[in-house]
């Protein structure tokens, strides 16, 4: 086989997207674009890929990193696609041993492509070809020119084109595959561009033709491929379909969901079967859900892992933590990062989490804050209880051995320790270790005040309260 080499055009500046971020920067369902399409063209196993950079090249550096199969170019100035794909040439140059094969050359803007129309494309063996589809609004694409023969015989963009080449709905996918020597010549004779003054990559199909080379176009039934990011409506519909592609293989691998278009979920993450997602569901980052797990309307999980049967009620925002199986959290539960929890717990409604492990059958049912915690076995934290965990400077530890009982409205100010099978009663403050088995308890004693006093005594008795600040 042939060495293939890639181009990625990616040095062009946002202008119509209005953004400070770079173009290929920005995300489709949570990766910068730039990532998704590098790993797509990587799996064509090319000897090379050079990324032309200009606008923001540190930064898109910097995400990518310094990998061997990587060449970064840099085109200082904007002189179009066409010097864009020769600046990386000059670079693949540099690098290739054999300076001979296939050039894969593709916009940094096009993430959709698949592997399996890329493969396609490269099979071809005629010194040029493209990818084209037809588009019912061709709008901002190049159109394909057509001959009697069905012949390609140019390409002609937006801004260049006649009203009557401005009806052809076939457009140019910025996708072309491309024989090294005739890449090499070709490119040095691109035209400065009258209108924008820029070279245009589209050209090497004049330049084929006059050479009376082949050229040859794929048009792609099924254009969502070859959907551009220009702006911010392409940017959402490109992640649309993208998401779409994504759905589709996790119901063909058995999730189910109530509204498959109402349900957001990155790349990153795995669902097991039998899982149900109800709508306004988003599943975010390396999240990994089990089999069997129920998640119910508008739960939002990032970075977490969730064993068998866990079941998310409606409105809960898990971050980066780990559930074990058939636990129950939510409705309203806010898991924040670092947080393990057991098997079979409960963790109700306003219930917030962080940095704590809960052991196997724990409950936390209602209006609870534990922070830098370690919970027993089958601990009952009552309702109200919060850890007081950050004296100001900084965080301490909180300890509940197994089998504790907590009291509504505790306070446990940290650092602290509740020995096993303690008691602490409501309302209490415990500001001092807990002995295992002990009840723990600080209130004031309760008075209970009549309002209309009786007789002598108690006129007296309620002036004494009154005098030492006492209200009835
Ligand atoms: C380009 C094609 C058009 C095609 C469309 C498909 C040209 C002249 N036109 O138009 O026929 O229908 O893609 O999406 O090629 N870039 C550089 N350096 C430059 C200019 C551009 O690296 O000097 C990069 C951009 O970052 C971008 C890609 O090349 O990733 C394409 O440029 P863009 O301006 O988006 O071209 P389109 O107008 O979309
Ligand atoms: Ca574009």
């Amino acid at each position: 086989m042939e060495p293939l080499y890639i181009i990625v055009l990616a040095a062009g500046n946002s202008t119509r997207l209005k953004s400070e971020t770079t173009k290929v920067l920005h995300p489709i369902l949570g990766r910068p674009m730039i990532g998704l399409l590098l790993e797509t063209l990587r799996t064509l196993k090319p000897k090379k890929i050079a990324l032309v950079l200009g606008h923001q090249k540190e930064a898109v550096q910097a995400y990518l990193g310094m990998t061997p199969d990587l060449v970064f170019a840099h085109q200082s100035q904007r002189f179009g696609t066409g010097h864009a794909a020769l600046v990386g040439l000059k670079a693949l140059k540099h690098q290739a041993k054999v300076k001979r094969g296939k050039v894969l050359i593709v916009n940094g803007d096009g993430p959709l492509l698949t592997k399996k129309t890329l493969t396609r494309l490269l099979k071809s063996r005629a010194p040029l070809s493209l990818l084209s589809t037809k588009l019912k609004d061709p709008f901002g694409y190049g159109r394909l020119l057509r001959g009697t023969k069905k012949e390609v015989f140019g390409i002609v963009e937006e801004k260049n084109a006649t009203l009557e080449q401005k009806k052809i709905k076939e457009i140019n996918g910025g996708v072309y595959g491309v024989d090294w020597n005739f890449l090499e010549v070709a490119l040095k004779k691109i035209p400065k561009n009258p209108l924008k003054g820029e070279y245009y990559l589209t050209d090497l199909v004049h330049l084929a033709v006059k050479a009376k080379l082949l050229v040859e176009a794929f048009c792609l039934e099924n254009s969502e491929e070859l959907l551009g990011a220009n702006t911010r409506e392409d940017l959402a519909l490109l992640q649309k379909v993208f998401l779409k592609r994504l759905i589709k293989e996790h119901l063909a691998k058995g999730v189910g969901m109530e509204d498959p278009e109402q349900v957001y979920l990155e790349p990153g993450v795995k669902v097991g079967p039998d899982t149900y997602l109800e709508s306004g569901v988003r599943l975010s980052g390396q999240t990994q859900i089990g089999a069997h797990c129920y998640l119910e309307a508008g739960s939002v999980i990032q970075d977490c892992r969730l064993s068998d049967g866990v079941r998310i009620k409606a409105y809960s925002y898990l971050e980066a933590s780990k559930v074990d199986s058939g636990s129950v959290i939510g409705p309203f539960a806010h898991l924040r990062p670092d947080n393990v929890v057991g098997k079979h717990c409960k963790v109700g409604n306003f219930v917030e989490l962080k940095k704590t492990k809960l052991s196997d059958g724990v409950k936390a049912g209602h209006l609870t804050y534990l922070g830098d915690s370690e919970v027993g076995k089958e601990v009952n934290i009552g309702a109200g209880t919060i850890t007081c965990n950050y004296d100001g400077k900084r965080k301490h530890k909180t300890v509940i051995g197994e089998g504790v009982f907590i009291g509504s409205d505790t306070q446990l100010v940290a650092p602290v320790k509740v020995g096993a099978r303690a008691y602490v009663g409501a309302g209490t403050t415990v500001t001092e270790d807990v002995p295992a088995g002990a009840l723990a308890i600080s209130r004031v004693v309760q008075k209970n005040l009549m309002k209309a006093p009786q007789n002598k005594d108690t006129i007296k008795k309620s002036q004494d309260n009154k005098s030492q600040g006492e209200l009835f």
